[in-house]
């Protein structure tokens, strides 16, 4: 466990599991560490009777940066891989209960992915999404292959996570990716409003519906472990060794 990732169960009942990024310095790059913090807090959320709702947020400026560029390179450089990111890519495609997240600032690579696998996303407007998979010699992650074209067609699925374009939070608003933004102020009080009014709801028929409007968890899964595969083939790869030696050498 870490504190780099902060749990607390919000709401009047507790109803609500919320996850925080929290590792501001570093624009709270995700850490093995931290992925497997976060897969145990869904899965404890999904067996506790009194959560209704999960909740993802970052910190001011930062969702997350994505995956810690460290790591990347330790496995770039031979270390083992390891399941952390696929434990918890796999328990948020199989959560039963409703996910909502809110983002202010940047959301990049699986800060991205992560709100496709969400059920109510808010963002403020000028928030930054941007999945630079292929600047980095990498390939979409996260079931995104899957789900990004399902929501926003072929074009714009192409633009965010093949051509690396970054979309504004109005931008990701426009393309589906998100359900509303709103202001700074506003943005935390929103996401906890709409939890509030997801946790009244009887909860096995909001969780049927919820099943009912995604896609079938069982493909999400398997486009997940399909993108895994050339995921972790491309990290071992001469031309991502480079780009992550040239992002570690930038400051230089
Ligand atoms: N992994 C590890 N450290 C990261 C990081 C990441 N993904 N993103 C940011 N950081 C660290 C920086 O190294 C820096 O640490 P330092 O102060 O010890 O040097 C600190 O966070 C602040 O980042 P910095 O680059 O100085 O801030 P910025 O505002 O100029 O740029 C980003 C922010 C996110 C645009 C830039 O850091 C970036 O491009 N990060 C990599 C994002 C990425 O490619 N993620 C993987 C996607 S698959």
């Amino acid at each position: 466990m870490t504190d780099h990732i902060l749990i607390e169960r919000a709401g009047e009942t507790g109803a609500i599991n919320v996850i925080r990024f929290n590792r501001p310095d570093k624009k709270n790059a995700i850490t093995r560490d931290m992925y497997s913090t976060m897969a145990k807090a869904l899965s404890d959320g999904e067996t506790d009777d009194s959560v209704r709702v999960h909740v993802m947020l970052g910190t001011p400026g930062a969702f997350t940066s994505g995956n810690d560029m460290q790591d990347f390179m330790a496995v770039a450089m031979g270390g083992a891989k390891g399941t952390e990111v696929f434990d918890f890519l796999t328990a948020l495609a199989t959560v039963n209960k409703p996910v909502i997240s809110g983002v202010k600032g940047l959301a990049i690579g699986i800060g991205t992915t992560i709100h496709m696998h969400c059920d109510l996303t808010f963002a403020t407007p000028d928030s930054r999404f941007h999945t630079p998979f292929v600047d980095l010699a990498l390939v979409p992650e996260a079931g995104s292959s899957l789900l990004a074209p399902a929501v926003m067609g072929h074009q714009k699925a192409f633009a965010l996570l093949a051509a690396g374009i970054p979309f504004t939070g109005e931008d990701a608003a426009h393309a589906g990716l998100i359900y509303r933004t709103v202001s700074a102020d506003e943005l935390e009080p929103a996401v906890f409003a709409a939890a509030e009014h997801l946790a009244a709801k009887p909860p096995k028929a909001l969780a049927i519906s919820r099943r009912l409007v995604k896609p079938d968890p069982d493909a999400v899964v398997a486009r997940i472990r399909e993108e895994g595969e050339h995921f972790a083939a491309q990290l071992k790869s001469a031309e991502a060794l480079a780009a992550f030696q040239a992002f570690m050498a930038r400051k230089k």
